[in-house]
This record gives C-alpha cells, sequence and structure tokens, in this order.
C-alpha cells in the first residue's frame, strides 16, 4: 500500500446557467496552484441541459489540467427535447465524453461509477430524485470486484443513496437501500454524492455494514443553508480526511449536515446574504430557501 496521501477535490453541482463565478475562479486556482491527483464532479454540470450551458461547462472543465471524471446529474439530461431525452440523453456531453465516467490512473484508488440519474421513472413523477436500477448496480459491483486486491475504492454517484427522508418517508432514491448494502458488503471506502447541495460526511449503517457516504455542496448561485464549497478529501493509508473548503472560512463541521436529507441542516449554516453579515444559526434560514436539487 503506498503511503503517499492522495488529493482528490470533490466537486459537485456548479450549474452552468447559474455558476458562481467568484466561486470557480476560486476553485480552479486552487486546482492550478495545488494540483489534486484528480477532480472528481458528481453531477448537475448546467441548469437546464442548455448547448450555451454545456459549451461552458466544457470548457471550464477542460482546462483544468489534472485528471478529471464527471457523473452526471439530473439537471444534465435535456428537458424540453423529449425525443433526444429518451433516445440520445447523453449527447450533450460530447465534448467531454471521455471524462464522463472516465477510469483514473491512480495509485492503489479506484474510483468507480454508479448511475443514479434515469431519463424517466416510472414509480413517479417528476424524476429529479436517483434510481439505482439492478443493472447500474450490478454494473458498479462487478468493476468494483475487478480491481486487485488491496484496492481503495471510492463510488462515485449524483445521488445520496438515502432511499427514505427519515422525518415523512418521502421516496429519496429507488432501490438505494440494496445500494448501500451492496457497497457495505462490498467494503467501499465511501460514496461521494452531489445533488443536495450542502456537505456532508456521514456513516450509514446497513444490514451489509457501515457505509461512508460524502457530499459536497454547490458551486452554483442555488445555495441551500451554505456557501458555494467543494470537499477537499485526502486519503493517507487507511484514513480519509474531508475538509468542505469554502470563501467564507466556514469551519467543516459547521457546513456538514447532519444528516442527507432536503431538512437536514448543518447547526449554524446560512451564507452571509450581504456583504459583511456573518453565517446565521439555523434558526434563522428563511422558510423560503433557494431550490435545492
Ligand atoms: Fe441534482
Ligand atoms: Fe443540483
Amino acid at each position: 500500500m503506498t503511503d503517499r496521501t492522495l488529493t482528490l477535490f470533490h466537486l459537485s453541482d456548479i450549474h452552468f446557467g447559474l455558476e458562481d463565478r467568484s466561486a470557480l475562479a476560486w476553485v480552479e486556482r486552487c486546482i492550478a496552484h495545488e494540483r489534486p491527483d484528480a477532480v472528481a464532479i458528481t453531477g448537475d454540470l448546467t441548469m437546464r441541459a442548455r448547448h450555451r450551458e454545456f459549451d461552458a461547462a466544457c470548457r471550464w472543465i477542460r482546462q483544468l489540467d489534472v485528471p478529471v471524471t464527471v457523473e452526471v446529474g439530473n439537471h444534465d439530461i435535456p428537458y424540453a427535447n423529449l425525443y433526444q431525452r429518451f433516445f440520445d440523453p447523453y449527447r450533450r456531453f460530447n465534448a467531454i465524453e471521455d471524462l464522463v465516467e472516465a477510469e483514473l490512473d491512480l495509485p492503489r484508488l479506484a474510483i468507480i461509477p454508479l448511475k443514479t440519474t434515469t431519463r424517466a421513472q416510472w414509480q413517479r413523477f417528476p424524476w429529479s430524485n436517483g434510481w439505482v436500477t439492478d443493472k447500474a448496480l450490478a454494473e458498479t459491483l462487478a468493476a468494483i470486484d475487478a480491481q486487485p486486491a488491496g484496492t481503495r475504492i471510492l463510488v462515485t454517484a449524483h445521488h445520496p443513496l438515502t432511499e427514505r427522508r427519515e422525518r415523512d418517508n418521502k421516496l429519496l432514491t429507488i432501490n438505494g437501500k440494496k445500494a448501500m448494502a451492496g457497497l457495505a458488503g462490498r467494503k467501499v471506502d465511501a460514496i461521494l454524492t452531489g445533488h443536495i447541495h450542502d456537505p456532508f460526511d456521514l456513516i450509514a449503517q446497513t444490514p451489509e455494514g457501515p457505509l461512508r457516504m460524502i457530499g459536497a455542496g454547490t458551486l452554483s448561485k442555488r445555495i441551500r443553508s451554505t456557501p458555494p464549497s467543494f470537499n477537499e478529501i485526502r486519503i493517507t493509508g487507511a484514513s480519509i480526511e474531508v475538509t468542505a473548503r469554502n470563501l467564507e472560512d466556514v469551519a467543516t463541521r459547521d457546513m456538514m449536515l447532519c444528516g442527507v436529507s432536503e431538512n437536514a441542516l448543518p447547526e449554524n449554516a446560512l451564507p452571509p446574504r450581504q456583504p459583511g453579515e456573518p453565517v446565521a444559526p439555523v434558526g434563522n434560514v428563511p422558510a423560503v430557501d433557494p431550490p435545492v436539487s
């Protein structure tokens, strides 16, 4: 096992079309100066999968001069063009086709994709939340099984796998429970996701053992409870350390959600809305916060 610390920048939900330019400029600088071993982007590159949004996203990703792997988010498949949504949903990724679910060459570390974004869901409408189909799960588990012994495994997906919201039992990710148990049974080191727009780092219990779930915040203006951020993940031997880096200097523990659902707020979370305004306690989060996901 290598002793070298590997650094991964986990970015998510950039939502070109409503991207936060200053946050992106900052991330670009961080990447250029710190040269992480890889960048993993867990989906929602765009707002509405428009051509101009994809063009901007592809240009931005292409100029990052480090290995990149990208997942597809629910905002990245066409909304308006139903023909394309159903028959050719990933066509707009053409310019970065080689980066979508790209296999990266990292020492004793594999980043393995799990598809959670689907073009339709017969079980419900709308289709913004995830569905891990049996086929998608089988592909991911087979890819994990194909890794040489001793390889550390991080799985990347857009949607957190939590199947139901605790508060009201709302269905979040279809087949999430089964997927979580499957990954825990394979002893993966963590699953990295986006979609929630606030970061988290939690251990979920499954029938097959514990599963570490790491979520990245957003780099868009669609902030929810925390300022724009990305996760720095440092992997040394058996340890994985996560820092939720942000421009407001909010400590990681204050950035992190206490659970994976739309209502699990961090304790001290609201980003400053005006220059100079402090991060506000959670009780001050307005009833109508910017829309999520
Ligand atoms: Fe999303
Ligand atoms: Fe999103």
